[in-house]
């Protein structure tokens, strides 16, 4: 599709002073945003709210599969405006979930050295692979997840608001979740816009924030593995780049969607811990109202209740999520496949 999407090519490789972080051996291959070609329209499907979510009926993965590559790339473009798609009652395999995930990280522009997410908390010689991590409530009453369930933490529900693998030099582009056993009730899911956030502060915040990177760090996955009785994961996660115990990455506050080309704020509550070139105090004061601006924006928000074998897809550069554990000792598990985008960077002046 050369008219909506041009390569990078060899001489475009010199350094653009409009182009802030993103590390030279994982950048988008995509110069200029994807255009929706309108594939998908025949299939009945609703925007959940103004700012962000997409509901569709009938569209299975297991056709989308078969049908070809437009369809998928124009998946992921509207993952990209919306932030989240919803497909409701899948009769997909975790085999298929990967081999979709590739194909929408691939047809939009990933960089090669990208693939799929090894999760540094994923057991060795799990079950389902090591590219899929198995959402369930079993770990979570473990101390497994973003809650920190045994530790002397925040037990507020939006104390999990975060990104997937913000932590990684390399994090994740596009994410997918199919939940096939539920509570009776309870258990939802929360997403938010990040293009939104970011889009309401004020123009003097924007330009401010645009100066700025950001620490994150998930130094405390050490403790959930010895919690969990397994070693953090140290070779290679999905990027050559992300390796090792260190689990901490610095990025840009604010960052560019390469298949949309909007901004969003990337800081999160969970894994962002300091602010440059800012001062500890500054970035203290500043570091929580911006994270604070994600539960406060319920206008922002989309809140997911699942149905049995329901698969959300989001786009972890523009979005935060949140799950909800009010559903006590009941089964609640899914499958999670994420994949790896670009190393974050910013497009300034647009
Ligand atoms: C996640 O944070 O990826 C899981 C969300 C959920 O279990 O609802």
């Amino acid at each position: 599709m050369p008219s909506v999407k041009r390569v990078r090519e060899d001489h475009e490789d010199e350094v653009d002073s409009n182009i802030f972080g993103g590390h030279e051996s994982a950048r988008s291959q995509l110069t200029e945003p994807l255009v929706y070609q309108g594939t998908l329209d025949r299939f009945k499907h609703q925007d959940l709210t103004p700012a962000i979510g997409r509901e569709y009926e009938g569209l299975q993965v297991t056709d989308l599969l078969k049908w070809g590559d437009e369809m998928i790339r124009d998946l992921a473009v509207t993952i990209s405006e919306r932030g989240v798609v919803f497909l409701r009652d899948q009769d997909v395999t975790p085999t298929q979930m990967k081999d979709l995930m590739l194909r929408i990280t691939e047809l939009s522009g990933s960089p090669s050295s990208s693939g799929l997410h090894v999760h540094p908390l994923t057991e060795e010689g799990s079950e389902l692979g090591d590219q899929i991590s198995v959402i369930s409530s079993s770990k979570q009453a473990k101390g497994g997840g973003l809650t920190h369930q045994q530790s002397d933490a925040s037990r507020l529900a939006s104390a999990g608001w975060h990104t997937d693998i913000s932590f990684e030099p390399v994090p994740s582009d596009y994410a997918m979740l199919k939940i096939h056993t539920l509570p009776p009730t309870g258990g939802d899911t929360l997403w938010a816009s990040g293009y939104e956030i970011y889009n309401r502060l004020s123009p003097a915040m924007q330009e401010f924030l645009q100066t700025l990177t950001a620490t994150h760090d998930a130094s405390f996955f050490h403790d959930e593995a010895r919690r969990l009785g397994n070693p953090i994961r140290s070779g290679i996660r999905g990027n050559p780049l992300n390796q090792g115990t260190t689990l901490k990455a610095t990025h840009p506050v604010v960052r560019t969607n390469p298949v949309t080309h909007k901004k969003s704020l990337y800081v999160n509550k969970a894994f962002t811990k300091r602010l440059h070139p800012l001062s500890f105090d500054e970035s203290s004061l500043l570091l929580p109202y911006l994270t604070s601006l994600v539960p406060n924006s319920h206008d922002a928000h989309v809140r997911f209740k699942w149905r049995a074998n329901d698969l959300a897809i989001w786009d972890n550069r523009c979005t935060w999520h949140c799950a909800t554990y009010d559903y006590g000792g009941e089964a609640r598990t899914g499958d999670r496949v994420c994949s790896l985008g670009e190393a974050p960077f910013l497009r300034r002046g647009e």
